[in-house]
């Protein structure tokens, strides 16, 4: 790896992990929803039909929905985080159904984050 010696540099390496990340995860956009016990008792399922559904009725079908365990969050639950290609993972907290189709519309077709419904974002 070569030396980082100004911003410049820097700024070349985080380009190039973003394409590496991009790669990985086949660029997809990648949604996951938190199936930890607490996120289940929440509402989770609930959640995760609603976005098969809403994916199905908008014909989106380059989308990878996973699941995931606790992550330690469970004041928040339900969690779904949405990660596009090359863009910083956005957690979203205490989703109910209803607020499925504005995620979707809203970060996955107009790349825009829903702000009020963010708990976290890891760059
Ligand atoms: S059981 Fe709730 S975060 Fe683990």
């Amino acid at each position: 790896m070569p030396k980082i010696r100004n911003l410049e540099d820097l700024r070349k390496v985080k380009e190039s992990a973003k394409d590496l990340t991009a790669a990985r995860s086949g660029g997809r956009t990648h949604i996951i929803v938190g199936m930890g016990t607490c996120g289940i008792a929440a509402g989770a399922r609930e959640v995760m039909t609603a976005i098969l559904a809403e994916l199905e009725k908008r014909g989106i079908k380059d989308v990878a929905v996973e699941t995931t365990g606790c992550i330690g969050m469970c004041q928040f639950e339900p969690l779904v985080d949405v990660i596009r290609p090359g863009e910083p993972r956005i957690t979203y907290g205490n989703v109910s159904p209803e607020d499925v189709p504005r995620i979707v519309a809203e970060h996955l077709i107009n790349g825009n984050v829903v702000a009020d419904k963010v708990i976290g974002r890891t760059d």
